[in-house]
């Protein structure tokens, strides 16, 4: 069988940063509690769409896989924060890039789904159906966040990230996956007035609908779970001892999540990426932003064993057993930004305060 390994890598962050001081002005909360109960200090605001987001994130892993756009086949994005419902975001990535020789599919499965990305693109490069795939988590969140709600106001940032997956004789790739849903408990994290089962009457009297909405604990409860069994999964099908890991990449959404899947791996700390002080949750981008910045600072070494894990609303969650490739540094980059902005992150939230209502207290 080929294997599939990860040839680029890049990731897009906007610039506007919501901190947790902002948010002392914006809802009853505080640096204290929002630091020690989920680690995170700031997050980004996004100016510009998901797709755009995903299409520089995308031409970065590009330029680090050294490859043109028309070498894709697929151009997989997983996001639930799409710029609309039809197209895909998929179609708009491939169009920004001109990737014109690619598929391009959406997957949603919240904050899994670049995993679910990463499986079933590297399973098709597996089988020979395809040979190159562009892997894309890309999420603008914070437009669906009512910053009225401090269950949630404090946890969600924007961004995106992309890998390049591609078929080598090479060594290494997926060595073993787990994909899991449990649907019964849906109403945990959801945002239900988002899609055609809305009233839309109901909806005009109530815009909150339309706002991401959770049972905090509830969702904490489950993630440890299945975040923990799932990477304990993955390992022992890969035939992998836990020593044998190198690195833990999970999903970002909670400090104390991480920790605890940590210890189900009995990880030494120094062995688990985490970054979610510096962007809180940004969904199905968490997992492709962190591998870049763990390339980054070189804490992934030719051939390492890394396993992702993830999860989120559906619920969904995902774990996969990875060994990197032999090439860890990029074979080139991109000087593209986003278009510029004056950075007033108050300015940017207007929209939602003028929707969901709230704002800066005076
Ligand atoms: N600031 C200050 N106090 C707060 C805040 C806040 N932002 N939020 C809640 N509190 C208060 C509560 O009101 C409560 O006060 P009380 O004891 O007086 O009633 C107290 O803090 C404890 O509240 P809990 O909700 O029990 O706090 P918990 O420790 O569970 O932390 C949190 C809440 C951070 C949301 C946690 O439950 C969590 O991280 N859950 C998982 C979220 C997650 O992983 N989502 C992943 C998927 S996202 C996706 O798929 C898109």
């Amino acid at each position: 069988m080929t294997n599939s390994i990860i040839t680029g890598w890049g990731k897009c962050l906007p610039p506007t940063v919501l901190t947790n001081h902002d948010l002392e002005s914006l809802v009853d909360t505080n640096d204290d509690w929002i630091t020690s109960r989920t680690g995170i200090k700031e997050r980004r605001i996004s100016h510009v769409g998901t797709a755009e987001l995903a299409t520089l994130a995308g031409k970065r892993a590009l330029a680090a896989a050294g490859i043109e756009a028309t070498d894709v086949d697929l151009v997989s994005v997983a996001t639930c924060t799409p710029d609309m419902l039809i197209p895909s975001a998929a179609s708009l990535v491939q169009d920004a890039l001109g990737a014109t020789n690619a598929g391009a599919i959406d997957q949603n499965a919240a904050c899994s789904g670049f995993l679910y990305g990463l499986i079933t693109a590297s399973g098709m490069v597996q089988a020979g159906v395809i040979d190159t795939a562009l892997v894309v988590g890309a999420e603008r969140l914070t437009y669906f966040i009512d910053f009225t709600d401090r269950g949630t106001a404090v946890l969600f940032g924007d961004g995106a990230g992309a890998v390049v997956v591609q078929a080598t004789d090479e060594p290494g790739g997926l060595k073993a996956s787990d994909m899991g849903s449990d649907g019964s408990v849906a109403n945990i994290l959801w945002a239900p007035g988002s899609g055609t089962a809305t009233n839309r009457m109901e909806l005009q009297r109530n815009h909150h609908l339309q706002a991401i909405a959770m049972n905090g604990p509830e969702v904490f409860k489950r993630a440890v779970k299945a975040m923990g069994d799932s990477a304990a999964d993955v390992v022992a099908k890969a035939g992998w001892d836990l020593d044998d890991v190198d690195l833990l990449i999970p999903h970002q959404a909670n400090v104390r999540i991480i920790d605890a899947t940590a210890r189900r791996l009995q990880l030494d700390p120094a062995k688990v990426f985490v970054n979610i002080a510096s962007y809180g949750n940004t969904s199905a981008a968490t997992i492709p932003i962190a591998l870049t910045e763990a390339l980054e600072s070189r804490r992934v070494t030719p051939g390492a064993k890394i396993v992702f894990a993830a999860f989120g609303a559906g619920l969904s969650w995902a774990a996969a057993a990875w060994e990197f490739g032999s090439r860890v540094e990029p074979l080139g980059t991109t000087d593209e930004e986003l278009p510029p902005t004056d950075g007033n992150v108050m300015t940017l939230l207007a929209d939602n305060f003028a929707y969901y209502g709230g704002g800066p207290a005076t």
